[in-house]
């Protein structure tokens, strides 16, 4: 099997990426630990430089020329990913730190709303980020959480779901596609449900907004968070969208200069939206480059790259699937790869996945090993601990052949040792 955009598309980018071009352990650097942090290309390395070197200045505080141009692209950052998410207003982005910050926003301010007995549906499959909030909200209020677990095929439990909502569900918060799964839920329809009932919805994006066009508006979700440096962007940004009329409903989260219209010694006023939930100087160059690779992916075309991660999807399943020792969690793929996300978690016998890690680190390709901060879900699957490689659009079906190799060899050592 050859993939026919490989040409167009990994062989395209990949000089973008200069990481990419390295030994590690004496051998080039296969990467495949995209669903923790993806690479940046050099547009976006260059637009954090050129931010530092001519425009550093706060934003939104001064008149003098550096400050407006910091605050111009701040803000057209801003803009460039109320489109690229499809949002109805530019006021309807919020910066964040990351995805999780945009959680425990919501879950601050919104959250404080819910009462005794009010019901919080959530998924087993939900990253810690999408679940701690929730249960220090349910703390706080009384309201209970209930949850989907994963049907025979390891997908979300569409049934279960429409069993557990009711009348008394003010929230469902979900994840669009599980890290560790792979599944893509269809958050449309979850969606529809819950408003049928008047529950209101958060989508967990982090894997997907990278990955695939997201649409919020015709998701209909009510929230939808994403973190930049899952997308090609820096670390220490994220960002919340949120339904306009929701996000004007909902108190500030955290306090402080920038989130304001008048302060008095004994009260103050709320700035407009999105600014009443951007507290103190954010990361203003961190938010410009996320901008710029917001630029860099829809130039690519989320479509190509989504269609390109789905061969590489098939490829991936193909060549792993040789390997009998191991058990692939998460449903399978079809033949063209469609269905799930590009990234398989798996185990291997009883060889620990820090070892397989380790061993595969040696062979330059990097893979992670834990519970990807999916705890519950992996106490669910029955396990401690999977690997997980993770793939993204610079990736390459060559690389995919060196991982399957240093893979097959490390599972043949592990067979030796433990007979
Ligand atoms: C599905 C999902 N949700 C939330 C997060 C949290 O992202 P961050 O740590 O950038 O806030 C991650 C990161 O791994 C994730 O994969």
């Amino acid at each position: 099997m050859t993939l026919t955009q490989e040409k167009t598309l990994a062989a395209q980018v990949r000089p973008d990426f200069p990481i990419l071009h390295q030994q590690v352990n004496g051998k080039p650097l296969v990467y495949l630990d995209n669903a923790a942090t993806s690479q940046k290309p050099l547009v976006v390395l260059d637009a954090l430089r050129d931010y530092y070197e001519r425009d550093n200045a706060n934003v939104h505080r001064g008149v003098h020329t550096l400050s407006s141009r910091a605050t111009d692209a701040y803000e057209g950052a801003r803009d460039k990913i109320a489109k690229f998410v499809n949002a109805a207003s530019r006021q309807e982005i919020v910066f964040t730190r990351n995805a999780s910050e945009a959680i425990n926003l919501v879950a601050y301010a919104w959250g404080s709303t819910l009462k005794q007995g009010d019901e919080i549906i959530l998924s087993v499959m939900e990253h810690h980020s999408n679940l701690i909030p929730w249960q220090m909200v349910a703390q706080r209020t009384g309201a209970v959480l209930k949850f989907v677990e994963p049907n025979a095929n390891e997908e979300f439990n569409l049934e279960q779901y429409k069993a557990l909502i009711s009348n008394k569900t003010r929230l469902v918060s979900i994840l669009h596609v599980s890290n560790t799964l792979g599944y893509i839920n269809p958050v449309a329809e979850i969606t529809a449900i819950a408003h049928h009932y008047g529950a209101r919805v958060l989508v967990d994006a982090c894997q997907s907004v990278p990955h695939m066009p997201v649409d919020v508006q015709a998701m209909d979700c009510d929230w939808l968070v994403a973190s930049g440096h899952k997308m090609c962007g820096p670390t220490g940004v994220g960002f919340l969208y949120g339904k306009l009329d929701l996000l004007r409903s909902m108190p500030p989260f955290l306090g402080g200069g920038e989130m304001i219209a008048d302060v008095f010694l004994d009260h103050a006023t709320y700035a407009d939206l999105p600014h009443k939930f951007e507290a103190g100087t954010p990361a203003i160059g961190e938010a410009i480059a996320l901008g710029a690779a917001v630029d860099y992916l829809s130039s690519l075309g989320m479509d190509k790259i989504h269609a390109y991660e789905e061969q590489l999807t098939a490829y991936l399943f193909q060549q792993l699937q040789q390997i009998p020792e191991l058990r692939i969690y998460g449903p399978r793929p079809t033949l063209e790869g469609k269905g799930r996300a590009a990234l398989a978690a798996f185990t291997a016998g009883e060889v620990h996945p820090h070892d397989l890690s380790t061993i595969l680190d040696e062979a330059g390709v990097a893979i992670r090993a834990g519970h990807h901060c999916t705890q519950p879900l992996h106490r669910y699957l029955k396990v401690q601990s999977t690997a997980r490689a993770s793939l993204y659009f610079y990736n390459t079906q060559a690389e995919i052949d060196v991982f399957i190799a240093a893979l097959r060899e490390a599972v043949d050592f592990f067979a030796s040792i433990f007979g």
